[in-house]
């Protein structure tokens, strides 16, 4: 019977978890055998009971048993862990399947460590964003996540009503809030600040994203176009220092009336664009709010720093980091039906079979057999090679 891992994450700040008992159960009823190492759900608060009616078993991890997992579900990369005394990549049997958010940009050493032991592995983030994958879409899952908790953070630090209000003391006007970039996690910010009463403008460089911010409400902000910001796959694409001179020219008109500024804008494999400089900070009113969710790529906001608060004349200044796993429960439920829908996609007659034809799990695929699958991967290692 194929033997799943579920092991407890381990880097610090990390409570979300890559199965829960409904994901357990359903591998279970598929004819598989789930191993969930103690208290791997608790700081989701997700208990081990739960899991062994889902039909679960709980395992203590060492080095055995990781070397006996056939498949092992994460939420984040892999990397030394006490318990097994070595990296998780050098304890797994060759041939085994690892599924998370293994961030290959960035892991290079677990990267060479999971090709030279022959380990398969997919990365959710390289899911490809088609029709089909939706379900498996995990960028879009923990992006809604931080676009909902951005605008809750930003409510509970102003000092100011989100809604409108007619009260026997008299009117309180609504807040104004400024999103900038309206992918999934602007989109989500847009609904989110319009349902707490907000008006709500919007900035992106996609044309295309318009329609959407509208239909929730929002206004969007016109930019001076002469070419379009959507690149390849529906994403954007780096525009010229020229047009982000013109972008922020109008944007300090906005963001000088706004009470909320909420930044998420990204162009995938390179640094955030500079939306808001400490010019257009200096333009806001004291007592505003500026939550900047590209942070952790170097911040949209001049100001910003990663997992810190600033306060700049009076401004806050909150660069979050891995927001959605402040919502841990949630963030894990949906992550964890993103993964079991990927490993479903891949199973044939209780195995998992690794299709190099499925458009998917070849677009997912980071290392199998030896060899570094994704290219763009391989050439960072490559380069890194000591
Ligand atoms: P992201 O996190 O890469 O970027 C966020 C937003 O920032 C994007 O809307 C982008 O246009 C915007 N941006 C970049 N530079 C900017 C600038 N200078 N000023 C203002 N905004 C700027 O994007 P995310 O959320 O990962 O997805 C982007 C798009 O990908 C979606 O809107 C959708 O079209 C597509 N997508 C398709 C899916 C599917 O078909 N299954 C699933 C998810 C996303």
């Amino acid at each position: 019977m194929v033997k799943i891992l579920i092991p407890k994450e381990r880097r610090a700040g990390e409570p979300r978890v890559a199965a829960t008992p409904e994901t357990v159960k359903r591998l279970t009823k598929d004819g598989f055998e789930v191993w969930i190492e103690a208290g791997a759900g608790e700081a989701s608060f997700l208990p081990d009971q739960a899991y062994t009616d889902a039909g679960g078993k709980i395992v203590s991890v060492n080095a055995s048993t990781w070397s006996e997992a056939d498949v092992v579900l994460k939420v984040g990369p892999l990397a030394v862990n006490e318990s097994l005394g070595k990296h998780e990549a050098d304890a797994l049997k060759p041939e085994a399947i690892v599924i998370g958010l293994l961030e290959p940009y960035r892991e290079a050493e677990m990267v060479r460590k999971l090709a030279a032991g022959r380990i398969t592995s997919l990365a959710m983030e390289l899911v490809p964003r088609i029709t089909r994958a939706q379900t498996m879409d995990a960028l879009s899952s923990q992006a809604n996540i931080a676009g909902y908790k951005a605008v809750v953070l930003a409510a509970s630090r102003l000092t100011r009503y989100f809604p409108l209000l007619m009260t026997a003391a008299g009117t309180i006007p609504p807040a104004r809030v400024v999103i900038m970039g309206a992918g999934v996690a602007g989109l989500q910010a847009v609904a989110t600040a319009k349902r707490l009463g907000a008006i709500v403008e919007v900035s992106d460089i996609r044309p295309v994203v318009k329609e959407q911010v509208e239909s929730l409400g929002g206004r969007f902000i016109d930019l001076p176009f002469e070419e379009t910001g959507e690149g390849a796959g529906g994403y954007a694409k780096e525009m010229g220092e020229d047009f982000l001179r013109r972008q922020r020219e109008i944007l300090t008109e906005h963001v000088g009336s706004a009470d909320v500024v909420i930044t998420t804008a990204q162009v995938p494999g390179k640094k955030a664009p500079r939306l808001l400089t400490l010019d257009m900070v200096n333009a806001m009113r004291p007592g505003s709010v500026v939550v900047d969710l590209a942070a952790e790529q170097g911040g949209n906001c001049e100001l910003t720093r990663a997992g810190e608060e600033v306060v700049h004349n009076g401004v806050l200044i909150l660069g979050p980091v891995n927001l959605a796993a402040s919502m841990s429960h949630d963030a894990s439920m949906v992550y964890a039906r993103n993964v079991l829908a990927l490993l479903q996609s891949m199973m044939k007659d209780e195995t998992i079979q690794i299709d190099l034809e499925d458009e998917v799990v070849a677009g997912s695929l980071l290392t199998h057999a030896g060899e570094i699958t994704h290219a763009p991967t391989a050439e960072i290692v490559q380069g890194e090679q000591p």
